[in-house]
């Protein structure tokens, strides 16, 4: 089929090229990439690839390029397990409760600018600096560091994009000794009989004392929390903007009941899922549909189009905040099984704390240039929103 997956996928709407692939080739093979991959696009094999872990991993790599060596989101069990298993302490509701007042803090800084009419790079003013500050707020970056961690997370996540790759090399070297001072210090409060700050380094200090992660490991994770929370995040409270600003009709309902903002947040999530689609790679030769796939293969199981999918959602093309609240859960767009994302009890709560400010201050949200979009073709969002907002 000449249809070309990574051309398609930049679109403003990239949905529309997903629907293509579930009507027409529901197992794509995507020739214009060395070596090529596989795509699959409904619900259903999206969902079949997901629970078969054992079959279709991620120790190399959960992108198109094969990389070892990595950890949680780029590597198997028992790895996987036990790394997962030290920071899933770091995301209980309780912490999220804890670390909420302080996040509000950052947002209501943040906010200033918006509290009267002007125009301005949504971006750049709101969506890219909050979740870094809440990533670095988890992690226990000292205030004082907070827009030296926010320049690194710029430049780790323009380097995903194909940016300037010295700085990455550079942003990923300051952010691994960073961590390790981060460490360094806990050790230290640990060997004096000191409390520990209540943060993901201590959680993972203590866990490296007791021998379940590695110093190196402890690096990687930080570093994963940065990249897999970053980008991802501004995306959602970007795409939520823009989708308020086509269709003002649904920033009245939110303004008229606040009850929706939860449920907005998942259709927000379902309808412009920041994470088009990962990848997983097969270790033994596999029947997919009507192909049998050699092992070692690269796949990308496309959550976003699975979110689209008309044999799960009715009207899956609209936004709708009424939708079955038994279904409007169970998108894919934090991913399914072992894997699903780590972080989504905070990115909820960012996404909560975004909307409840968009709802209480804006009136009118004007786009003012069509938005330019993220450059890989995993993600969804924008690297610029030029809003006017009364
Ligand atoms: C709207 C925001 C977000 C979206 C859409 C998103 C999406 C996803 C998806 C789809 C996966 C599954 C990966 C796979 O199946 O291979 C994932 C995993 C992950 N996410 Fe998120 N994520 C978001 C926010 C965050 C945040 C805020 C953090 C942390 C600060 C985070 C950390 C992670 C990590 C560490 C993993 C790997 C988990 C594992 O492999 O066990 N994410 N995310």
């Amino acid at each position: 089929m000449a249809y070309s997956h990574l051309e398609r996928a930049n679109d403003l709407e990239p949905s529309d090229g997903h629907r293509v692939l579930r009507e027409k080739c529901p197992l794509h093979r995507e020739e214009n990439f060395d070596p090529p991959f596989y795509v699959v696009s409904r619900h259903d094999d999206v969902l079949k690839i997901l629970k078969s872990p054992e079959l279709w991993g991620n120790s190399d790599g959960p992108g198109v390029f094969y990389q070892k060596g990595g950890v949680l989101g780029s590597a198997d069990d028992p790895d996987h397990a036990r790394q997962r298993k030290v920071l899933r302490e770091v995301f209980l509701p309780s912490k999220m409760r804890s670390i909420e007042n302080r996040l509000k803090m950052i947002r209501n800084d943040l906010w200033k600018v918006f509290e009267k009419p002007g125009s301005g790079d949504f971006v750049d003013l709101f969506a890219f600096p909050f979740p870094a500050f809440a990533i670095a707020e988890i992690l226990g970056v000292d205030p004082k560091d907070r827009e030296k961690f926010h320049k690194w997370a710029d430049d780790i996540v323009a380097g995903l994009g194909g940016g300037d790759l010295e700085l990455v090399d550079k942003a990923n070297l300051e952010l691994w000794s960073y961590i390790d001072e981060l460490v360094e210090e806990r050790l230290l409060l640990m060997e004096t009989g000191n409390q520990l700050p209540d943060d993901a380094i201590s959680t993972m200090t203590i866990a490296f004392s007791n021998g379940q992660l590695s110093r190196r490991e402890i690096q990687q994770l930080g570093h994963q929390l940065l990249v897999a929370g970053h980008e991802t995040t501004a995306s959602l409270l970007a795409l939520m903007i823009y989708r308020l600003s086509a269709q003002p009709e649904l920033l009245t309902e939110l303004k008229n009941d606040h009850n929706l903002i939860e449920p907005a947040i998942e259709e927000f999530l379902r309808f412009d899922s920041p994470v088009q689609g990962l990848f997983r790679t097969n270790s033994s030769s596999c029947p997919v549909l009507d192909s049998v796939i050699p092992a070692g293969t690269k796949l990308q199981a496309m959550f976003a189009s699975a979110n689209r999918d008309p044999e799960i959602w009715d009207d899956p093309d609209s936004i709708r905040f009424d939708r079955d609240p038994r279904l409007s859960r169970q998108h894919l767009a934090f991913g399914w099984g072992v894997h699903y994302c780590i972080g989504a009890p905070l990115a909820r709560l960012e996404a909560h704390l975004a909307l409840e400010k968009i709802v209480e201050s804006f009136t009118t949200i004007e786009i003012l240039e069509e938005p330019p979009t993220t450059p890989p073709f995993i993600l969804r969002g924008f690297t610029k929103l030029n809003i006017r907002w009364t």
